[in-house]
């Protein structure tokens, strides 16, 4: 399980430059899978070039765009709140483009590797096994675009673990995140702000994990908040 990070704010942290025009803030690292959470910006102007050989990972790959413009097959373009999740060992990254600036949210289920497929089976997702899992594959180019309920615009969940993410939309007295006891909660704030009971204010870029038991952020106010949540058993 990843640690408690109670509150971190991504924006003071420093960049960390692996290669030319890649930037990553890494925000949480399970010590004994190697799943983690990060803040990636990508700069083609510095010498970024999008891979062009289609790939897999072992790890479940999740990706929330914060700002720039992102495709996997160059046909569906991933904007601003764009979504997309790729389940462990389906291919993707047929044709990938990124534009422009891009910063995202990335989350793999564990260690990532990255798996090359020079001449996939098809031209669009695919599980290598033939067997799409539980969690199917999805790519929204704007996440925030239809489907709310109550504030609660659900993109995803595992039906036999329960694990999955949501946005919500949170404005007003003692918000919650809705998150079920015995799971940890991970969420992240992508527009306006909350503050807890205690003054701490979570605005734009905050982040939060909190393993199950671990003492969760009790907010008293959110303001005009857009915020990512992931949950799960474990
Ligand atoms: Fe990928």
């Amino acid at each position: 399980m990843r640690p408690h990070i109670p509150h971190l704010d991504t924006e003071s942290m420093d960049w960390k430059t692996p290669v030319p025009g890649v930037y990553s803030k890494v925000l949480s690292v399970d010590p004994e899978n190697g799943a983690r959470t990060a803040l990636q910006r990508l700069m083609p102007d510095e010498g970024y070039t999008a891979p062009s050989v289609a790939h897999y990972h072992h790890s479940a790959e999740e990706i929330l765009v914060v700002k720039g413009r992102l495709s996997f097959d160059s046909k569906t373009y991933l904007g601003a709140n764009g979504y997309c999740f790729h389940p462990p060992q389906t291919v993707h990254g047929f044709k990938s483009d990124v534009p422009m600036e891009t910063w995202f949210l990335s989350r793999h289920s564990k260690k990532m590797c990255t798996h090359e497929v020079p001449e996939p089976a098809k031209t669009e997702y695919y599980a290598l096994n033939g067997v799409l899992p539980a969690r199917g594959w999805a790519a929204l180019p704007d996440a925030t675009d239809g489907g709310w309920r109550d504030g609660v615009k659900a993109l995803g969940e595992d039906p036999q673990t329960g694990e999955g993410s949501k946005l919500m939309r949170l404005d007003g007295a003692t918000p919650d995140l809705d998150v079920q006891d015995g799971f940890y909660q991970e969420f992240f704030v992508l527009d306006g702000a909350l503050e807890t009971v205690d003054g701490d204010g979570f605005g734009v870029g905050a982040y939060a994990f909190c393993p199950p038991g671990t003492a969760r952020p009790r907010f008293a106010e959110a303001r005009q908040a857009l915020i990512y949540v992931n949950y799960g058993p474990k």
